[in-house]
């Protein structure tokens, strides 16, 4: 058999379609974010990255990195096993009741990422409960997804973002059945924020539990970064709320947050929480103190806001299509993966300006995008340069300038 044909076959078709992934190869630049050096042999040494999940810079700032130093000096680097077999260090409990504390919950939970969060904890929900059913917003995450599949529990897909239809499916179960409603709070993609109050109705009314993904708001939504349940008020009447230590906090990990009896149950029945060796305890320790930071600092958080709202307008004045939202994250809608990749490219070899092609499976193909996240260490200069190369690049492809 010639495996490698097999592999390249299906390799070419992604070609083809325009939807094969090329990693730009990166150096941060610590202190200099969001400068990066570039190893690519065809763009500039140093380029700006536009389509960083460090959402804040915490990545570099420097609480948190003399915490990971401080942690790696006194317990060295890696944790020495799982969980249960010698690798729980201090730090993590000490992290556990941080992340408990930041949303206002009994316990929290960390896992390896919050890819694995997610699905550690969906699937054990899901196939513990008996006769547990899932109602799943029809753009959630893949991790979600996952977690739910492997579950093998009954899965209800609800309209995205639409009370009235999760009311109308809930009302066609069983009343007795263990009900779970899974969503996110901002959605990565387009930026929308759920109808997170509407949506608690709804599960109470039905008595379901409320499975939260907080990843795109945990630091940056809220007074202390509880993101947008803790923004609304809403959090204590969230069954589960789960978060990433990677993208605001500038770490690794991942993490759900509830009752004392919840996470007990996950921490004792889900394989991705037992079967795999615990963070580093040095970014348990960084991760730690990004969140005692982001709990009490705002300056970082309306720093992102001012940039968001400056390249909105600047993007509006020029003409640039770009979706409304009322979050952080800036999609200007290319919807053709080919095109997409090309002005990438062109961004980043002419204009030293890296953002990533958001192309299919990751989005719907048609809806192709480049995905700007503008962060408090873009400077009015960054935003500036970016809005020429998008204007003149504007003009030299002909694109549409209708809003999409
Ligand atoms: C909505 C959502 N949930 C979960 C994750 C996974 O988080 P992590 O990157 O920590 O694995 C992502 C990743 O981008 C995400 O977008």
């Amino acid at each position: 058999m010639d495996f490698d044909a097999m592999f390249d076959a299906q390799l070419d078709a992604l070609k083809e379609e325009g939807n094969y992934r090329i990693f730009a190869e990166l150096e941060r630049q610590c202190g200099q974010f969001p400068r990066a050096r570039s190893h690519d042999d065809d763009a500039p040494d140093q380029v700006t990255v536009w389509c960083s999940n460090d959402y804040l810079g915490m990545g570099q700032h420097p609480v948190v990195r003399q915490a990971m130093k401080d942690a790696v000096d006194a317990c060295g680097t890696g944790a020495g096993g799982t969980r249960n077999i010698s690798g729980t260090a201090h730090h993590h409990l000490v992290l556990e009741r941080e992340l408990a504390d930041l949303h206002g919950k009994q316990a929290a939970l960390l896992f390896t990422s919050g890819y694995v969060s997610n699905w550690a904890a969906l699937s054990t929900l899901g196939s513990r409960l008996p006769d547990a059913v899932i109602l799943s917003d029809a753009l959630n995450h893949a991790s979600m997804i996952e977690g739910i599949r492997h579950s093998r529990a009954q899965k209800v897909i609800w309209r995205h973002n639409d009370p009235e239809d999760l009311d109308r499916k809930l009302s066609a179960l069983p009343a007795n059945a263990p009900k779970i409603v899974a969503f996110e709070s901002v959605y990565s993609m387009d930026g929308d924020i759920s109808p997170m109050a509407e949506i608690v109705e709804v599960a109470e009314k039905h008595g379901a539990m409320t499975y939260l993904d907080e990843v795109h708001a945990v630091g940056l939504y809220g007074p202390r970064g509880g993101g947008v349940s803790e923004d609304l008020g809403l959090a204590d009447r969230i069954t589960l709320i789960e978060g990433t230590l990677g993208k605001a906090y500038g770490c690794m990990g991942g993490y759900v947050t509830g009752s004392a009896s919840l996470c007990d149950f996950i921490r004792s029945f889900a394989s991705g929480f037992i079967f795999t060796t615990a963070l580093p305890p040095a970014v348990a320790a960084a991760a730690t103190a990004s969140i005692r930071h982001l709990k009490v600092s705002q300056s970082e958080r309306r720093q992102q806001r001012a940039q968001v709202a400056q390249l909105r307008a600047k993007l509006d004045a020029r003409g640039i299509p770009h979706m409304d939202n009322p979050s952080h994250i800036i999609p200007v809608m290319i919807k053709d993966p080919v095109k997409c990749r090309m002005l990438a490219d062109i961004l980043m070899h002419d204009w030293g300006i890296y953002v990533q092609p958001i192309n299919y499976p990751t989005v719907p193909k048609g809806t192709e995008r480049l995905r700007f996240t503008p962060g408090p260490l873009h400077s009015d200069a960054d935003i500036d340069h970016l809005v020429a190369a998008l204007t003149t690049l504007w003009k030299q492809c002909a694109l549409a300038h209708a809003v999409a």
